[in-house]
């Protein structure tokens, strides 16, 4: 799709369609829907008078204008509903223009116009929201259909906001696009079957990424990732016939070519089960088919580290994706088994299903002998959290309560909800085992805490924050701005954390400044 900008007069606007958000209750007889009604001939009053649109958000009004010309360029217009005015931000943008593009894309239309209407906002925030919602929202999980696909295609987007500074506009747009195809990067990953991503492929993948965008990677094999002493991660890797591998990418600022001693240096860390049977404790068949969604933790790493190589911020940025199967056979590690994790603990492994902790644990252990001391991990860890918060938040939990709120902040401005849940040490009587240092399971009480509570055991000595994203990164339904199916939940909030922390660290005079 190619991507345009435009400070020009949206009547101007070279499509066939324009998209123009409509506030709710908005009336046709003030401000800009007054203009706009005028140059459609009266059509916008009337559809807003006959309620067809309220402005509700997500509503859509398709109107075919007059062919004889009237005073708009475009053929077509189509109205978004975006809801209340008073609650209309960036995040609302981009759900705007995934709505328009998804509406749109249904009509066959090639050429689209958008006119997101956040007046008096940032030019380059407005046109990265529009963008980025723009291709997330045309993207679909039908790569292995042969009927009924979706062929059709938006092939020119352009985002007009009069007046605006254009270098402003392009420069947005571009940081628009970076994410949106970050995000779909992981949509596609988590998508893919688990025949067809392995841990070797998701190796081949990050590798593939690191050398379009030019990042430096090691990739763990077996042999490596025992030498360091990885029982906890093996352990998991052990009733598989595929090879584990442990994904290390590194991100560098321009100039820098090291970490020192004291500095901080923030590290993402995802679990990459590949597919998640849960081993000699054998999930049951109902839906074990999502199970091949259980790397996108890792997956959720790879596509920030991928935008981050191309947005290149002024903060190093390490990722580090543990990927496993999870399979039951002859070899798997059976309930009951006591294991060795990197850093000495020992942990019974009381139920083969809780793997995403394990694998976590020498994970994170991981990311601080290289040198982390804010880790942010990612997994979709319980199922407990669905229960807790349904698909629209994703837990949060953690030691360092400013990097929490950091998190969840940046969040909120991207439109990603994040709720905290308590991480209380009493939590972690759960966890003690009768006859190793810990087990790896806390009974039915608070899952997604105790699995937390888990991790936090190997964060000792380091600022960390854990996302459980089982309930948020898989959309059961389809809305009006993205398709059913991965969401990329995530990747766009620790995009904007990350841009957030290198500001603060460009304030203080270089990244050793503020933690
Ligand atoms: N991958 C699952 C969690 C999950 C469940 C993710 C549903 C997405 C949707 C995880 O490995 C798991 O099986 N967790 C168990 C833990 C239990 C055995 C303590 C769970 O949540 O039931
Ligand atoms: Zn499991
Ligand atoms: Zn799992």
């Amino acid at each position: 799709m190619e991507i345009q900008t435009s400070s020009g007069r949206f009547a101007e606007a070279d499509v066939w369609a324009l998209a123009v958000a409509v506030f709710k209750d908005e009336k046709a007889d003030e401000g800009f829907l007054k203009d706009l009604d005028a140059a459609a001939g009266g059509l916008v009053r009337a559809v807003l008078e006959s309620e067809e649109l309220k402005g509700k958000e997500g509503e859509t009004a398709y109107l075919h204008l007059s062919p004889s010309g009237g005073g708009i360029k475009a053929k077509r217009l189509l109205l978004v509903g975006v809801g209340e005015r008073a609650d209309y931000r960036a995040a609302q943008v981009s759900q705007f223009a995934g709505a328009a593009v998804r509406a749109l894309r249904s009509r066959s239309v090639k050429t689209v116009g958008l006119v997101p209407r956040l007046e008096g906002a940032d030019a380059a925030l407005v046109a990265s929201a529009s963008v980025e919602g723009a291709v997330m929202g045309l993207f679909e999980p039908d790569k292995y259909r042969t009927i009924e696909k979706e062929e059709r295609a938006v092939e020119r987007l352009v985002v007009v906001v009069e007046g605006a500074d254009g270098g402003a506009l392009r420069r947005g747009a571009e940081r628009g696009r970076i994410v949106g195809e970050s995000a779909n990067f992981t949509r596609d990953l988590a998508n893919e079957p688990g025949a067809y991503m392995t841990p070797t492929i998701m190796a081949e993948r990050a590798q593939g990424l690191a050398n379009e965008f030019g990042l430096e990677i090691d990739v763990l094999d077996q042999p490596r990732i025992e030498q360091e002493g990885m029982g906890a991660f093996l352990s998991v890797a052990r009733g598989s016939d595929q090879p584990p591998k442990m994904m290390v990418l590194k991100y560098m600022p321009d100039g820098k070519t090291g970490i020192e001693d004291g500095e901080d240096y923030l590290a993402l860390v995802g679990k990459g089960i590949t597919f998640d049977t849960g081993g000699i404790s054998i999930k049951p068949s109902e839906n074990m088919e999502l199970m091949k969604y259980d790397m996108t933790g890792g997956a959720t790493v790879l596509g920030v580290m991928r935008a981050v190589a191309q947005l290149k911020p002024p903060i190093p940025v390490l990722g580090v994706v543990p990927a496993t199967e999870n399979m039951p056979s002859g070899k798997a590690t059976k309930p009951g088994d006591v294991v060795r994790a990197m850093t000495g603990k020992t942990i019974e492994v009381i139920n083969t299903d809780a793997e995403g902790r394990l694998i976590l644990a020498d994970a994170v252990a991981y990311a601080k002998k290289l040198g982390a001391t804010r880790v942010i991990d990612m997994a979709t860890l319980t199922g407990a959290v669905s229960i807790a918060l349904g698909d629209v938040n994703t837990g949060i939990l953690g030691t360092d309560q400013e990097l929490i709120d950091e998190v969840i902040e940046s969040g909120r401005e991207v439109g990603e909800k994040f709720w905290q849940l308590p991480l209380d040490k009493e939590y972690t009587k759960q966890i003690k085992s009768d006859i190793a240092d810990i087990k790896n399971v806390g009974g039915r009480k608070a899952g997604t805490i105790t699995a937390a509570a888990f991790i936090k055991e190997f964060a000792d000595g380091i600022s960390w924050a854990h996302l459980d994203i089982a309930g948020t990164a898989w959309g059961d339904e389809a809305k009006p701005f993205r398709a059913k199916g991965p969401t990329g939940v995530a990747v766009r909030t620790l995009l904007n954390f990350i841009e957030r922390a290198s500001r603060r660290a460009a304030v203080n005079g270089g990244s050793g400044g503020e933690k």
